[in-house]
């Protein structure tokens, strides 16, 4: 059975025909292109999947295309749209919080999405905030700095 699934991604309208149990995932990486979302474990325990869906930090591997049908999705191709970093991930470059890079996009919007609800956080609710967060390499200390880092420039931005 396959039906047509509407959405916004990265701010263009968007629509395949799939079948609708299919993963946000595999349809992003596959029908779309867009393998900057990375499979990591397959069983929402790692983070590295993550999405933004409206705004709000989703595991993309363990959620069915159907789910976001009329809804907003960002992945990291559409954080930079006009080709400058977001503050997140300037932050992450200038502190050096990567390594292999795997986890990178998933953290990225998983911080965004954190930031948008903790604008002045700790590095202890940074920690809390990003649990669901595996790095393999071993940067998180970095990245609560980048973290940190990026909810400082977020705040100057501010009006
Ligand atoms: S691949 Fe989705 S949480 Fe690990
Ligand atoms: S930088 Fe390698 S898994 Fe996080």
């Amino acid at each position: 059975m396959r039906e047509v699934i509407r959405f916004t991604l990265n701010g263009k309208p968007t629509e395949v025909d799939v079948d609708p149990g299919r993963t946000l995932l595999w349809v992003l990486r596959t029908e779309l292109g867009l393998t900057g979302t990375k499979y990591g474990c397959g069983e929402e325990m790692c983070g590295a999947c993550t999405v933004l869906v409206d705004g709000r930090a989703e595991y993309a591997c363990g959620a069915p295309v159907a789910s976001v049908q009329g809804r907003e999705v960002t992945t990291i191709e559409g954080l930079a749209p006009n080709g400058a970093l977001h503050p997140v991930q300037q932050a992450f470059v200038d502190h050096d919080a990567l390594q292999c890079g795997y986890c990178t996009p998933g953290l990225i919007l998983g911080a965004v999405a954190f930031l948008s609800r903790n604008p002045d956080p700790t590095p202890e609710a940074i920690k809390e905030g990003l649990e669901g967060h595996l790095c393999r390499c071993g940067t998180y200390v970095r990245v609560i700095e980048a973290v940190r880092a990026a909810a400082d420039t977020l705040k100057e931005a501010r009006p």
